[in-house]
């Protein structure tokens, strides 16, 4: 099985999906932030707080093409891995990528009591949410696949994913 790779914004239900994927296809599941939480030995805000975002993103970089090399994977990846080309590419080469597309309302109502996500720990997490789902629409349609998740169960998102993955 080619990989199924899952991008799009924070708390578009990617770790949720994955999961179920990942059960319903009897598939392993692997989470770009997990595996760069394993590498580093400390928590993402940790990361941002003492060696800044663009480390994060080399660090992100390494995981995604060691992960791209594998098979048969259900791949959680981190909001911000469609940033760089060179990971859309490597995902790209054994799997298909799935842009699970969210509203900001949405978004909002799913990340506003967590505090685990470094880029929306700011005064006004709305207007930030917007702003960075502006400029990252475009790096999102890379994906081969857009999914609209809106008032959507994982299982009914996972549904679409299995069978447009299974024509593969
Ligand atoms: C980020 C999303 C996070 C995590 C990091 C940066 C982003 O992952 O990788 O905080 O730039 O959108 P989730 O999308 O799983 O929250």
């Amino acid at each position: 099985m080619k990989n199924i790779v899952l991008v799009g914004f924070m708390g578009a239900g990617k770790t949720v999906t994955s999961k179920t994927l990942a059960a319903q296809l009897g598939a392993e599941r692997v989470s770009t932030d997990d595996a760069i939480i394993a590498k580093e030995g400390r928590p993402i805000n940790a990361i941002f707080e003492e060696d800044g975002e663009a480390y994060f993103r080399n660090i992100e970089a390494q995981v995604v093409q060691e992960l791209s090399g594998r098979v048969n994977l259900i791949i959680d990846c981190g909001g911000g891995v469609v940033l760089r080309r060179e990971n859309i590419d490597a995902l790209k080469t054994g799997g298909l990528i799935f842009y699970l597309k969210t509203s900001s309302d949405v978004v909002y109502a799913r990340v506003k009591h967590e505090k685990h996500r470094p880029l929306l720990n700011v005064d006004d997490p709305v207007a930030r949410i917007n702003e960075m789902l502006n400029v990252r629409e475009n790096f999102y349609q890379q994906a081969d696949y857009t999914v609209m998740t809106d008032g959507k169960t994982a299982e009914e998102v996972a549904g679409e994913i299995i069978e447009i993955a299974a024509s593969f």
